[in-house]
């Protein structure tokens, strides 16, 4: 019977692969995914837990989704609402307490039972919670025959955090660190490249972290099974996100000048460059620490550029303090960053601070250190113009005809007339840099000019 399945996802690209392995695990059940409310058998909000009032966020939605559940329940229709992801794991119980119609709460280590709750909650069984942790059983119990994602693919590898920043929610939603073993990965990686994955995109919490049992019986690191599956033939590209400084290892640093597949960017949150913040933060690293990595990276790959994320307003957090953030921006020059106003995740150390930074402060900070960013990624982007670089297009842009695609340096790309170089990985001459995107054109062979690798 053909069911309709609407799944919304919140949050990182961890949830989203979750998303696509749950909707995997109902495909045998009958559901098909749609995108609309109103139509469906099922709705899944996968949700994120990082953000302030993320909790709230989810309850309103369902107050939404509430409507739409009334609305078929009058034309005689059910419609099953599970909550997954990092909101589920940390608030559990309480989601049926405030939301009694949801049916099924499920944290991110269960999604393999989530066909056992559906067929449950369509025998009528209500309030099902289940926020087992159990990662070994989460992936050795995913479908094998797992959907092409498309030419940029996801490949979870690790799970979970023990780092404990203070400000940080996932070592209590998302459990302690994980690695999957790497002849599994390996399997994963050629089915994805043998559908058609061109790109795969490494995910993990803490994912340099990563320390998979090897098929030698030993712990390899991040380095190590980059390299193994850079052997897969038709794998062009191989990206991994989030780093921690900590564990940037010789082996993996090393890996970026040697692995060509490896793409040169990377993402390195140092939240602050302030050593008495980081130390507030239990970053267990210094500012110079993370330059010093910095150092090593290009080195190893000197056209690198890098992207980080950024907590202003920590508490304690002095003018002094942010000036030292704002220098190490200025020092590193980032191709892109991301930074957050800090805000209390209720049960992390940092939540029971004094000193809280006065919200009209925090405001000032983050607009000059997004001014600071935005500056000098757009500076990255003009220093592209004329340089002829490999995009992947793998999405049809608004006007017709155009197509985009990503840059080594995960710059969006966008060319006009470009058809034929869909799903395509082409050399392309970027023609006009805009704050968050260039524009390029096609070359002829004779007219291409050297790539901005600079090796
Ligand atoms: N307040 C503000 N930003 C936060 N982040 C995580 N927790 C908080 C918080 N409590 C940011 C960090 C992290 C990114 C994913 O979200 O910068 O790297
Ligand atoms: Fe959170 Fe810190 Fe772990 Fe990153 S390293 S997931 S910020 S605890």
């Amino acid at each position: 019977m053909n069911k309709k399945l609407y799944i919304k996802t919140y949050g990182c690209q961890m949830n989203f692969y979750d998303s696509d392995r749950m909707e995997d695990s109902l495909k045998p059940m009958g559901f098909t995914l749609s995108d609309k409310v109103s139509d469906s058998d099922l709705v899944i909000l996968n949700t994120c837990h990082i953000r302030e009032k993320a909790a709230e966020k989810v309850y309103s939605e369902l107050g939404r989704i509430r409507k739409e559940k009334a609305k078929r329940r009058k034309e005689g229709k059910n419609m099953i609402i599970a909550v997954a992801g990092c909101v589920a794991q940390a608030e559990g119980k309480e989601i049926i307490k405030r939301a009694p119609f949801v049916d099924i709460v499920i944290g991110p280590q269960s999604i393999t039972r989530l066909p056992q709750l559906i067929a449950n909650a369509t025998d009528g069984k209500k309030g099902m919670v289940d926020l087992d942790f159990s990662p070994e059983e989460k992936f050795d119990e995913l479908p094998e025959e797992s959907r092409p994602q498309g030419l940029s693919s996801l490949l979870t590898i690790q799970e979970g955090c023990d780092k404990f920043c203070t400000f940080c929610v996932v070592p209590y939603t998302r459990g302690v660190e994980f690695s999957r073993p790497v002849p599994e990965l390996y399997r994963e990686a050629a089915r994805l490249v043998s559908h058609g994955a061109k790109e795969l995109f490494l995910l993990g919490q803490n994912v340099n972290a990563y320390h998979g049992k090897g098929p030698d019986g030993e712990a390899w690191g991040l380095g190590q099974l980059i390299r193994h599956i850079a052997a897969i033939n038709g794998l062009e590209r191989i990206r991994y996100t989030t780093s921690h400084p900590r564990d940037m290892d010789d082996d993996l640093i090393n890996a970026h000048g040697e692995v060509e597949k490896l793409m040169p960017f990377m993402h390195l949150p140092v939240q602050s460059g302030s050593d008495k913040i980081l130390k507030e933060m239990n970053r267990n690293h210094t500012a110079d620490f993370y330059r010093g990595i910095i150092d090593k990276v290009r080195t190893a790959r000197p056209d690198i550029q890098f992207s980080s994320d950024f907590i202003v307003g920590f508490p304690g957090e002095t003018d002094e303090d942010f000036k030292e953030t704002m220098k190490l921006v200025s020092d590193i020059g980032y191709a892109q960053a991301y930074s957050f106003k800090y805000s209390a995740r209720p049960g992390t150390p940092a939540a029971n601070r004094e000193y809280l930074v006065p919200e009209k402060i925090k405001d000032e900070r983050l607009i000059e250190l997004q001014n600071l960013i935005s500056k000098q990624q757009e500076e990255f982007n003009k220093k592209c113009i004329g340089l002829t670089m490999p995009v992947l297009f793998d999405r049809k842009g608004k006007y017709e005809g155009q197509i985009i695609g990503r840059s080594p340096y995960m710059q969006s790309v966008h060319v006009m007339d470009g058809h034929e170089l869909f799903g395509k990985i082409a050399e392309v001459t970027m023609t006009e840099a805009f704050a968050n995107s260039l524009s390029a054109i096609v070359q002829t062979q004779d007219e291409k000019i050297s790539a901005a690798t600079g090796r």
